[in-house]
């Protein structure tokens, strides 16, 4: 097992570069199964979800490999599997961009249910309801989802609850459906708008990906393209708040700052210094914290995967706060971790009243999911003392080597191996049971 071990206390100062973004990367790579042709994908995040994707396209029959730092090229024109083996879709969320991609390219599709954070009920009945209105039918048996289509044909979505995956897979089913599909309620992060782009370049035909309509005219023909991945707006989003929080000063580099600008007026508000260039922000304190109120909505407003980093900074401000999440049914499970480190939150609901100390204190902690994680590397970061961090493995499946950028800002953070006590507990007791 590995932790994160962090001497807390300094201010990071100097330049780090965003990677390629999580969310866009596991949605551009199912999706280069509908090409006819090989394709060049850069600016891809050396991440753990990333590899489950690679892994995958490989068992399926495409041929993968690595042109050198973050690019690939992927032929998909041999895949053969129109399955995700249970074993290995399970593992993360953004499997289920498989059941759009296969069906949108074979007219079938089999991928276990997703997993993924646990942010509360992670529901996929508008991905089933875009996927129904193209005309498949699906079943659910042991785990895993099978979709089958005669063909597939244009139609209206209308989705009832906003849904970045929904809209995704709706996408990816409808490129190559025959006609016109009208998808209404769509989803707009920046990751859509990439997914689009990325499909357009191959001479898909998608409008208006970005707004909440998104008008899709199917075509018969996907040729190959080089395209490079987006930015990544939720890890530029938590080092500003990594600089705010240490009071320090850094540039961040390899952003859209456009993409940022929810954040930036939040971090505005709490007295966080922000100056924009074209492709990079800087960030930096040199006044006290103040508090703010935040609730988290769809883009354009505030990201739910910036919320535990923002609470954090705001366990920092002077004054009572308060986080409203406004997307997951449970994204506090993180807040007993900061309780450990001195925080004064009280949780009631989707609401967080936090009760600003302007200090916290080193404690042994835990990861729950990827954006806690990263919360609490912000808060071992700010705090006095020694933080020790486990279950870093969530941070690893959307973070490029953190503590690398973080070392690189003059952070004292240190990634150490330990012996899982409950692993060796456990073949242990299995030894004996033999
Ligand atoms: C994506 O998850 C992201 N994951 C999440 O980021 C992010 O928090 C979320 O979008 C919202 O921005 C990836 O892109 C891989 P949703 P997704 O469908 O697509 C409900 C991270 O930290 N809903 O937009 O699963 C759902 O319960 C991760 O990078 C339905 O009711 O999120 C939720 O309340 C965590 N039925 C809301 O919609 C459905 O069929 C938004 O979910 C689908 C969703």
């Amino acid at each position: 097992m590995d932790k994160f071990v962090i001497k807390g206390g300094r201010r990071l100062t100097g330049e780090v570069t965003i990677s390629g973004a999580k969310n866009a990367a596991v949605a551009l790579l199912p999706a280069v199964i509908l090409c006819d042709e090989p394709c060049i994908l850069e600016n891809v995040p050396s991440i753990s979800d990333v590899n489950i994707c690679l892994r995958i396209l490989k068992e399926m029959g495409a041929e993968v490999t690595s042109l050198g730092k973050d690019s690939y090229r992927i032929d998909p024109t041999n895949i053969d599997k129109c399955c995700v083996p249970y074993e290995t879709a399970r593992k993360m969320r953004a499997s289920y961009y498989f059941l759009g991609s296969l069906l949108g390219k074979f007219n079938k599709a089999r991928v276990s249910m997703p997993g993924g954070c646990p942010l509360g009920d992670r529901p996929i009945d508008q991905h089933l309801k875009a996927f129904s209105a193209l005309g498949a039918e699906y079943t659910l048996s042991q785990g895993m989802i099978d979709l089958r289509a005669e063909k597939l044909t244009g139609n209206q979505i209308f989705f009832d609850v906003v849904s970045v995956g929904a809209t995704m897979n709706a996408i990816l089913a409808a490129v190559k459906a025959q006609g016109l599909t009208v998808i209404e309620n769509a989803a707009k992060e920046p990751h859509i708008v990439d997914l689009a782009n990325f499909l357009n370049s191959m001479g898909a035909n998608i409008m208006g990906a970005g707004t909440d309509v998104i008008k899709i005219r199917g075509v018969e023909h996907l040729h190959g393209t080089s395209y490079s991945v987006i930015p990544d707006q939720i890890e530029a989003g938590t080092f500003m708040i990594v600089a705010a929080a240490t009071k320090g000063d850094v540039l961040v580099k390899n952003v859209i700052p456009k993409h940022l600008e929810s954040i930036t007026k939040k971090l505005e508000k709490i007295g966080v210094n922000i100056e924009q260039f074209d492709d990079s922000i800087r960030v930096w304190v040199d006044g006290p914290l103040v508090k703010t109120s935040v609730k988290t909505t769809p883009h354009p407003g505030f990201p739910t995967d910036m919320q535990p980093q923002i609470a954090t900074l705001l366990t920092l401000a002077e004054g009572t706060s308060i986080v409203t999440e406004g997307v997951w049914e449970q994204r506090f499970r993180y807040v007993d971790e900061l309780r450990r480190m001195g925080a004064d939150i009280s949780v009631d609901g989707k609401v967080a009243v936090i009760e600003g100390t302007g200090k916290l204190m080193g404690a042994p902690v835990k990861a729950c999911d990827l954006r806690a994680g990263a919360a609490l590397i912000i808060a071992g970061l700010a705090a006095s003392g020694i933080t020790e961090i486990e279950d870093i493995f969530h941070v690893e499946r959307g973070y490029d080597c953190m503590e690398g950028k973080l070392r690189a800002l003059g952070a004292d953070i240190e990634k150490v191996s330990f012996p899982d006590a409950d692993a060796e507990s456990e073949s242990s007791a299995r030894k004996t049971a033999i």
